[in-house]
């Protein structure tokens, strides 16, 4: 079977990209950068810019599933520029591959599975999220989110399965927020954000990455939270954090307005809430190797 993979380069992809090879998937994808480019067996790359419509079609033969994770950092200040790459890096990106796709002959993709992101979902204390919710949080990267998978759900149109991974707060020692929350934690300057109430769907990085494999080989399609069973909050993340790390918490919570004032509206990353449900890809047949943070930790800390 052949993959076609964009992001592949990224914290997630490049852990896709290492299970695919391990069974004999067929790795093509697609980099912005053409320093990224390299040609192995099984492990091909291919330039685009989806910021001038310009992608190498020839990405896409012999392609079955593609697994769309491209997407600009987050954790960037929100400047105007930023934000205009932050949502074009995504909802640009699909559509630069959806033109690709329709400008064939033909071709033989019957599934894409494309990354998103819990931020879709109101951000509330009280509330449980699962995939039916149809109301949307009102800020930036809700904004994102929605636009985003508005622009993968075009793939129906051309007759392919469209599977969209709600992914939440990725736990992983390469990359995303965790390296940040430990690095102070290890100085003895472990904090909670605010009153430490906000929810964190937190995921082991293990798990996310299979839970794109599942759907590739499940063909699966629909909405999927891609969250562990047992979401925890600020306060108790980072108090295990600290825990797990053998280390002192002594330090006041962090106010909201001293964030904003250091991040601007890039705060609201920290300060966010959902709680989010793993029962969907759970009754799917999915079982996960962390579905409690302590064991998670130890993995990532030992
Ligand atoms: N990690 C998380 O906690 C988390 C949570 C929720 C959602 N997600 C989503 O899941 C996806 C993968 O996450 P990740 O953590 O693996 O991200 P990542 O490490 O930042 O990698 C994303 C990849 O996207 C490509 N990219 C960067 N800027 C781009 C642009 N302007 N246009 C097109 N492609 C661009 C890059 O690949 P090339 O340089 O090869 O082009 C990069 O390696 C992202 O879309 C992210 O929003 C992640």
């Amino acid at each position: 079977m052949g993959v076609l993979i964009t992001g592949a380069t990224g914290l997630l992809g490049t852990r896709i990209v290492e299970l695919c090879l391990q069974k004999d998937v067929r790795v093509k994808y697609l980099t912005t950068s053409k320093e990224k480019i390299v040609s192995k067996k099984n492990y091909k790359g291919y330039y685009w810019n989806p910021e001038t419509n310009e992608i190498d079609t020839d990405c896409f033969k012999d392609v079955k599933v593609i697994i769309h994770l491209a997407g600009g950092t987050v954790s960037k200040r929100w400047t105007p520029s930023n934000k205009k790459e932050i949502l074009d890096s995504r909802v640009i990106s699909t559509r630069v591959l959806h033109r690709g796709i329709r400008s064939l002959p033909n071709h033989n993709v019957l599934q894409i599975i494309s990354a998103s992101g819990i931020n879709i979902y109101p951000d509330s204390l009280t509330k449980y999220y699962n995939e039916s919710e149809t109301e949307t949080d009102d800020s930036f990267l809700g904004d994102v989110v929605k636009a985003w998978e508005a622009e993968v759900d075009t793939f129906f149109g051309l007759n392919i399965k469209v599977a969209k991974v709600r992914i939440g707060l990725v736990l992983s020692n390469d990359g995303g927020a965790f390296p940040e929350f430990k690095k102070p934690t290890e100085l003895g300057l472990g904090a909670v954000f605010g009153k430490g109430e906000q929810w964190q769907s937190w995921i082991h990085i293990d798990d996310v990455v299979r839970v794109f494999m599942y759907l590739l080989k499940y063909c699966g399609e629909g909405t999927f939270n891609a969250v562990a069973p047992n979401p925890v909050t600020q306060s108790e993340l980072i108090k295990s954090i600290a825990k797990t790390m053998d280390k002192p918490m002594f330090l006041p919570n962090i106010p909201r307005v001293v964030m904003k004032l250091v991040l601007g509206e890039m705060h609201d990353l920290l300060f966010s809430s959902q709680r989010v449900s793993s029962k969907k890809i759970e009754e799917e047949g999915f079982v996960f190797k962390y579905p409690n943070l302590q064991p998670a930790l130890l993995e990532l800390l030992s």
